[in-house]
């Protein structure tokens, strides 16, 4: 048999039972395994033979993980090291991602944390440069990134809206991508040589609306000293994209149908009737349905809006997006401040998949840029992640139920089980630094200690 070639691995960890535990799992994998008892035997092997991969704990006397890495490196520069510990502070970690790490794990690791670690740094190595640049176009579709079935479906809706002249209604929570979904729409039809003009209807008096979308004669109100084109004379041969369309007024909601139906339109304070050919998108968070039931929006003009309904999934929906966002987002703004962030740290990239992103690609956009900002090494590591604000928002990991139903609640046991999630959180982020952690919880260190005692966590500092 040819045979594919078994990727070489070398274990690096003075605690024999890590070693024996990575031997034999590894081995498992089907890779190849070599293991050094400490740095000083791990250095001796490298100076003989070359290895695909080097995992190495952070933590070990005399020539420890940094070591390795560095010995590593001196005998081969691309060499793929990962690195692990229980005490990985934030320098140490920043300080290994400085000397060319490729990633870190913090122990404990769950095993499959480990083996997608391991996978993605033996698949980064063989894969050409080139073939990286065209898998990743895959994932974009105009200037859309994810390739999820949810927003597959969407790209498909926009491929198909965009040959027609329907009026689309978009609907989604905040930061969805509402607005960059109607410019696909637009920049994928026979309209992209004409404007897309955008108009946000929220928190617009009235008047001023009007008079943006129709434009007004001169003389029309004080303040109108000569005419003035409206977002529709613009528009024309184009497409009008309204923002939040469910705040529009009656009297406003009334020339908007006539637009449409009649394609014609009139300036404020005019008289003559001007025609356009404009194709409308619409969006909105609120549900205009529950709007026109309400009666607070026009049926006819829900109608006449919402002849191809496009409803953008929240971004806790679609699955694996989220890590081809964020490094996306982490390159436009590594390349923006003009810093060398290639990648999130893995367990960075867990804290981000385990929240809820109520506010979206926008929330996910803010905070990759600010921690891209605080990020001092060359990988984002949890604790810029954290200081970026991602917990900030009173928003928990997993949402805490507060609905008391009949069967009531047992009120110790909920509040011992929320405490301890936070704790936790906070041991984790803080790696394990207690007086971190209690800053993180707004508690002083005795408070915390008592705490994990209280409720069976570890309280003392081990080792
Ligand atoms: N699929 C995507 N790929 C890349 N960037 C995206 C994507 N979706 C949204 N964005 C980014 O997220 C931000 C928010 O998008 P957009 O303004 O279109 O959302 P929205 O739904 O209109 O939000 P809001 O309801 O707050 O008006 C934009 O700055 C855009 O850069
Ligand atoms: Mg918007």
């Amino acid at each position: 048999m040819s045979g594919k070639k078994r990727d070489k691995i070398l274990v690096v960890d003075d605690q024999e039972s890590m070693r024996e535990f990575l031997e034999i799992m590894l081995t498992k994998q089907g890779y190849q395994v070599v293991v050094a008892k400490n740095g000083e035997h791990a250095c001796e092997i490298l100076n003989k033979d070359t290895f695909d991969l080097i995992i190495s704990d952070i933590r070990m006397k005399n020539i420890d993980g940094i070591g390795v890495l560095k010995k590593a490196k001196a005998v081969n520069s691309d060499a793929m090291v990962v690195l692990i510990s229980a005490f990985a502070t934030a320098e140490t970690a920043v300080e290994a991602m400085k000397e060319g790490a490729y990633d870190y794990i913090p122990k404990p690791f769950k095993v499959n944390d480990l083996k997608r670690v391991i996978k993605d740094a033996l698949k980064s190595k063989t894969m050409p440069k080139e073939e990286s640049e065209s898998s990743k176009s895959r994932f974009h579709f105009d200037t859309l990134i994810g390739e999820s079935p949810q927003m597959r479906k969407v790209y498909d809706l926009i491929q198909r809206v965009s040959r027609t002249k329907t009026n689309v209604l978009i609907s989604g929570e905040s930061g969805t991508g509402k607005e960059f979904v109607a410019r696909a729409i637009h920049n994928l039809s026979e309209r992209r040589n004409r404007p897309i003009v955008v108009i946000n209807c929220a928190g617009m008096p009235e008047t001023l609306i009007e008079s943006e979308l129709f434009g007004y004669r001169k003389g029309a109100f004080t303040g109108a000293v000569a005419d003035k084109e409206g977002l529709f004379d613009v528009a024309d041969g184009g497409t009008v994209f309204l923002d939040e369309v469910g705040e529009l007024s009656p009297v406003i909601q009334v020339k908007l149908l006539r637009v449409i139906q009649e394609r014609t339109f009139s300036a404020v304070g005019g008289t003559d009737v001007k025609t356009v050919n404009v194709r409308i998108i619409s969006a909105s968070n609120k549900d205009l349905e529950k709007e026109v039931i309400n009666k607070n929006f026009r049926e006819d003009l829900y109608f006449r809006l919402n002849v191809i309904p496009v409803a953008i999934p929240p971004l806790r929906d679609r699955e694996g997006d989220l890590i081809l966002l964020a490094q996306h987002f982490l390159e436009k703004f590594s390349l923006e401040m003009g810093k060398d962030i290639r990648k999130m740290s893995t367990y960075a990239m867990d804290i981000l998949s385990q929240y809820s992103f109520p506010g979206n690609v926008r929330e996910l956009e803010n905070i990759v840029e600010r921690s891209v900002a605080l990020e001092t090494s060359n990988i984002i590591l949890p604790e810029s992640l954290a200081l970026s604000g991602l917990r900030g928002g009173g928003d928990t990991r997993r949402s805490l139920r507060t609905d008391l139903g009949p069967e009531g609640i047992q009120l110790d046991e909920v509040m011992a089980q929320f405490e301890k999630e936070y704790l936790t959180q906070a041991l984790e982020i803080a790696y394990g630094s207690k007086q971190r952690a209690a800053e993180l919880l707004g508690i002083n260190l005795r408070s915390l200690r008592y705490r994990l005692e209280k409720l069976g966590l570890p309280a003392e500092d081990g080792s």
